[in-house]
């Protein structure tokens, strides 16, 4: 077998849209209170896009961060991977769109549709294209707009999510020169399509006005049920990385940015503490694949990324589907 090239990540970038949707804007809008809100779930406000924005102008806006930060120029590209289950239409791809507006003329581009494990799952398809030689300069985008295909009217969804766009631009380890890719997971347990999907819109409920009637477009979800899946995958992602490297050798989780209380469930099952983790959902909720690359573009602002030190991402979501990508940073 030839050996494999070892790929690296060679720049970040993240784009949240201006417009702050707060725990008491919705208290407006919902029965709900900040109170509970902030219990269930640590999210005290969201972004939301603007009218004029559509998923690939976010991620545009994070792209071109991820580029300047590896210091590529758009025509460097290879591919172009957009993790997204709100794309700017059904087909063709945002990715499509994105490389257009990029300028990245050499690049191909495709979408990957795996919900708020699409930036995860993309980054090791990124990964082994390089690795195998195939490509060399590869930007992966997670963005979502999540926002419209939420049902204001549904205080168990609407308060949980917002938009926004994260981005890494992997490279030959040799060029990128940090982040080393050491793999990841891609899990799935199909048939689960009654626990959270879009239901509307496709081969099995056609847009109709049946659909628009039954509000089959908008997001639905069996909270609890996600909740306790979330809680163990998210644990045993964790322990199989403990178990093959030990304690000593995580820097920091990155998880996808779903729920405070999902998170402090899984660390205390797997018993590491709570200062390993970085969150900011506080301040943007769920914004499903662009979660964990914006987090962890700001946990690489903070100084939370330790070189020599494991970066680990566990994701889960719709699918259900879950897996992790691991660095070393
Ligand atoms: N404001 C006020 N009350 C709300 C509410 C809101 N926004 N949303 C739900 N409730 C109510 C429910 O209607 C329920 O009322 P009832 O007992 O009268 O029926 C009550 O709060 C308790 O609901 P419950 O489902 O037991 O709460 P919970 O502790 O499980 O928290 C979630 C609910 C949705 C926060 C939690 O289940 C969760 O985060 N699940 C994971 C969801 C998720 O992150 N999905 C995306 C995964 S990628």
């Amino acid at each position: 077998m030839a050996t494999l090239i070892p790929v690296g990540v060679a720049g970040l970038g993240r784009y949240v849209p201006e417009k702050k949707l707060t725990n008491r804007d919705l208290e407006q809008i919902v029965d709900t209170s900040d109170e509970w809100i902030v219990q269930r779930t640590g999210i005290r406000e969201r972004r939301i896009a603007g009218a004029d924005q559509v998923t690939s102008t976010l991620a545009l806006a994070a792209a071109k961060q991820a580029l300047a930060d590896a210091n590529l120029d758009p025509m460097d590209l290879d591919l172009v991977i957009c993790a997204t289950v709100t794309g700017d239409q059904p087909f063709p791809a945002t990715a499509c769109r994105l490389g257009y507006d990029l300028g990245a003329k050499k690049a191909g581009g495709f979408d990957v549709a795996a919900a708020c494990s699409g930036f995860v799952f993309a980054s090791q398809v990124a990964a082994a294209m390089i690795q195998s030689g195939q490509h060399r300069n590869i930007l992966v985008v997670g963005a979502e707009i999540l926002s419209r295909i939420l049902d204001y009217t549904d205080r168990n969804t609407c308060v949980l999510f917002g938009d926004g766009a994260g981005a890494a631009v992997y490279r030959p380890l040799s060029e990128a020169k940090r982040g080393e890719f050491l793999g990841g997971s891609i899990c799935m347990e199909g048939g689960a399509e009654g626990v959270l999907a879009q239901p509307g819109g496709g081969s099995r409920h056609p847009a109709s006005n049946s659909s628009v009637e039954q509000r089959l477009h908008f997001m639905k979800m069996g909270g609890t049920k996600v909740f306790r899946f979330a809680v163990r995958v998210f644990a045993e992602l964790v322990n199989n990385v403990l178990e093959k490297y030990g304690r000593d050798q995580i820097g920091v989780i990155i998880p996808h940015q779903v729920n405070q209380r999902i998170i402090e469930s899984a660390m205390e099952q797997v018993g590491l503490p709570m200062d390993l983790v970085f969150s900011n959902i506080e301040r943007y909720g769920n914004t499903s694949a662009a979660s964990v690359p914006i987090a962890l573009r700001e946990a690489f602002e903070a100084g939370r990324l330790q070189p020599g030190k494991l970066v680990v991402m566990p994701a889960f979501g719709a699918g259900m589907a879950w897996g992790h990508l691991l660095l070393r940073w």
